[in-house]
């Protein structure tokens, strides 16, 4: 039975209607990674990084899912092995595609956690410094978002996935922030056939044994297809 891990990046929302990060007029030329993507910059300026983060709930809410988004999802209803999918990103369009076996390595926006206690719970739309936690009521919440110098989730069940993996894409990621640029060269070690679909070579594009270049919405769905046509 064939293991798919589908590792996706900012790219892959972008037809969505979702600002990638390094792409011209990305979110990081509007703002500074250390102002509001580090637990220092939350701890100088909580404030600002709240209205950042409810700027991007609010967009990732008005957002709908895409046809890059629905080929996944088909893919891991309809192929005869596991399909499993990393996200780097915080917005939930893969479940409202109809996903489930979904890894966010970076957080989700739909959830908040309270830096006092350790509780989780779904984050309101417009979140701000003075917001009591829930559970131990202290004015510790902050967006549940892995930030630049903390440790991803999930990584305990990633790198099994990676190690035990018969097939690897990488879709809409740049290839530039680890532990996720290194993923196509782990599994292709591990025996795994890499594939990059994405707009244009990542930075990592030489990890890959095979490639298809263009808009997510049209080489994902055209990759699913194949992957399906030949089960
Ligand atoms: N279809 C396919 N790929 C696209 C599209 C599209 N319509 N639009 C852009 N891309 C590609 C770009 O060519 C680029 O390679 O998506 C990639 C986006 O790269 P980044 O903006 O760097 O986003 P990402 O790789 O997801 O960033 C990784 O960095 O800042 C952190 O935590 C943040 O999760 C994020 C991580």
């Amino acid at each position: 039975m064939n293991k798919i891990v589908v590792l996706t990046g900012a790219g892959i929302s972008a037809q969505s209607g979702l600002g990638t990060f390094r792409d011209a007029g990305g979110l990081w030329a509007e703002d500074a990674i250390e102002d509001v993507a580090t637990p220092e910059g939350f701890t100088r300026d909580p404030a600002l990084v709240h209205r950042f983060y409810n700027a991007r709930r609010a967009q990732a809410a008005q957002a709908q899912p895409n046809a890059a988004h629905a080929a996944l999802a088909q893919l891991e209803a309809e192929y005869p092995g596991d399909v499993l999918i990393v996200t780097q990103n915080v917005d939930n369009l893969h479940e409202r595609a109809g996903s489930r076996n979904v890894i966010h390595m970076h957080g989700e926006l739909a959830k908040a956690l309270c830096h006092a206690c350790g509780h989780r719970w779904g984050a309101p739309l417009v979140m701000h410094p003075t917001d009591a936690c829930p559970v131990c009521q202290a004015p510790a919440v902050r967006p549940d978002v892995v930030w630049f110098g903390e440790v991803p989730y999930g990584m305990d069940m990633i790198d099994p996935a990676l190690s035990n993996a018969d097939v690897f894409v990488s879709i809409g990621t740049s290839g530039q922030v680890y532990p996720a640029a290194a993923y196509a060269q782990h599994s292709r070690r591990l025996g795994a056939h890499t594939i990059e679909l994405n707009l244009e070579p990542s930075a990592n594009s030489r990890d890959f044994a095979e490639a298809h270049y263009g808009p997510a919405t049209d080489v994902v769905p055209n990759w699913v297809a194949r992957m399906l046509d030949c089960t």
